[in-house]
Order: C-alpha cells, then structure tokens, then sequence
C-alpha cells in the first residue's frame, strides 16, 4: 500500500495486512486485524467484516444480505 501527502508531496509505503475487496454487485469485503469501536463505546476485534454499499441494509454499516433481494448493480 502507497500513501502520499499532498502537503508533503511524497509516497510512503505502509506494511499492512489489511485488504479491500470490492465484491461484484455487492458489500465491500474488509480482512486483517481490525478493530471495531461501535458507536455505544464497546470496541472488539474482527478478522473480516462486510460492509453495505446498496445502502438498504437494516444493519449498517455492515451488509445484512438485503443488497440481493433489491437487485443491486454497482455498474
Ligand atoms: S451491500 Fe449487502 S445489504 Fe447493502
């Protein structure tokens, strides 16, 4: 992964398991060590999460599987 600064103007390469899949007419797949603080305050680990990108999910941010039933493209 490649940051940059704009006010710097320069790219520095950051080491992270973390990764980003954009899954094809649905949530965006987040794995690697992550940490979720929820808006309660409580906060717990997760090795992968989905989130909602139809915005129809009745548990958002994350996907709940509603993007299915309402047909969601992403192109
Ligand atoms: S992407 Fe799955 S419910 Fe929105």
């Amino acid at each position: 992964m490649s940051i940059k600064s704009e006010s710097e103007n320069k790219s520095e390469s950051v080491k992270t398991d973390t990764e980003i899949v954009i899954i094809k007419n649905g949530p965006l797949q987040i794995k690697g060590s992550l940490s979720i603080k929820h808006k309660d305050g409580k906060e717990e680990t997760q090795k992968e999460v989905y989130l909602c990108r139809c915005g129809q999910s009745e548990n958002k941010p994350f996907c709940d599987g509603t993007h299915k039933k309402c047909g969601f493209k992403d192109e």
